[in-house]
């Protein structure tokens, strides 16, 4: 199995693409496609992951059908059913090298999937790696239980969903990784960090807190490959301090009438004029109304951006590929900045 490369983009549902996926690769990174969460035959889902599949294909001018493509492809488990039967085809015929799998009903639900990618894997020769995200130490564990390859661990920070009790990659990354060693699997696991990283300064801390590399997932909304509307984008450059411009919270979900979350998970998102009116003693109804309303009249202000806490510190569109070079070279700095406070 390949190693992950240092940065790699979330599968963030409706923004990670095709074309984002592959310009992330194309960077020297490691793109994953957003599959979605519903892959029950004849969900639309499983359409629009194979065009886009095709198109990271092409933008990577890969024309031989049976060489690996270079990407990864996520699935929301919370909604797990149809993912063996109708999305593993699909990905081994692709020739993914990676899978995601996040936000399980119960803690073992992934248990049958992976067995399932790892009986196609031997039977295919198949160089595939399952990721899996995780929020907690006990959730780490249970990934591991299962036969996961590669643990996303994923802070509070993070944009979108998470896990409504949990900490940040600061406190979650160091107990995550002794938790692996106890249990004598550090030479087998990679380890990426997830939540708040926007820039080389994150890069490099979540490698001195373990991490093998990491998980960008809002940074990457703000840049040129990305197909999020420009409104969510300059929302994205707009806000300032982070931590005060965005909430974690099950009432996105509820604003947006996606509330089928199992009660561990909760979500980050802007604050909105939604969040805000819920927070001056709005009842959920008359928010979930003007928030229809303004959908149906194709008003974006209204819309949930999900976004990290680190929205603050960007500043900038840029290209993937520009972002990549940038983060590279000021990770340089940053341990040269290292090196030099502790006399190195
Ligand atoms: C807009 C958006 C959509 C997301 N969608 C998904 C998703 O479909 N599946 C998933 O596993 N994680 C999703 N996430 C969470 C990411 O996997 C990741 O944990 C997060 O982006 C990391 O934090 P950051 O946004 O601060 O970089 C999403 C995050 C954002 C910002």
């Amino acid at each position: 199995m390949s190693p992950p490369p240092l940065i790699v983009n979330a599968p963030m549902y409706g923004y990670a693409d095709g074309q984002l996926a592959a310009a992330v690769s194309a960077a020297g990174g490691y793109g994953f496609i957003a599959g979605g969460y519903n892959f029950t035959t004849n969900s639309p889902q499983l359409d629009k992951l194979q065009h886009e599949l095709d198109t990271a294909r092409s933008i990577l001018q890969i024309t031989s059908p049976d060489d690996p493509l270079p990407i990864g492809v996520g699935c929301l488990t919370v909604q797990a059913d149809g993912i063996i039967q109708n999305v593993l085809p699909i990905l081994l015929k692709a020739r993914v090298t990676g899978i995601w799998l996040s936000f399980p009903q119960h803690g073992t639900d992934h248990g049958p999937i992976i067995t399932a990618v790892q009986e196609l894997r031997q039977a295919n020769a198949w160089d595939v790696s399952v990721y899996v995200q995780v929020g907690t130490v006990n959730a780490a564990r249970e990934a591991l239980e299962v036969g996961a390859d590669v643990l996303v661990v994923q802070g509070s920070d993070a944009g979108g969903h998470q896990w409504a009790q949990g900490a940040s990659i600061i406190a979650l990354l160091p107990e995550v990784g002794d938790m692996v060693r106890e249990v004598g699997k550090s030479a087998e696991i990679r380890l990426l960090a997830a939540g708040g990283i926007v820039d080389a300064r994150g890069v490099v801390a979540a490698i001195a807190l373990g991490a093998d590399g990491v998980v960008m997932g809002t940074r990457f909304i703000a840049t040129v490959e990305c197909s999020a509307p420009d409104t969510a984008k300059q929302q994205i450059l707009s806000a300032v301090d982070g931590g005060s411009a965005t909430v974690k919270s099950r009432k996105h979900d509820v604003f947006q009438s996606t509330d089928f979350w199992p009660i561990r998970y909760d979500g980050r998102a802007i604050i909105g004029p939604c969040y805000k009116e819920y927070a001056g003693g709005i009842a959920d109804e008359e928010v979930i109304r003007r928030h229809n309303e303004a959908k149906e009249n194709g008003e974006a202000e209204r819309t949930i951006i999900w976004a990290g806490a680190g929205i603050g510190s960007i500043r900038k569109i840029v290209s993937v590929a520009e972002l990549l070079q940038t983060i590279y070279a000021e990770s340089k700095l940053a341990v040269t900045r290292l090196n030099d406070a502790f006399g190195i």
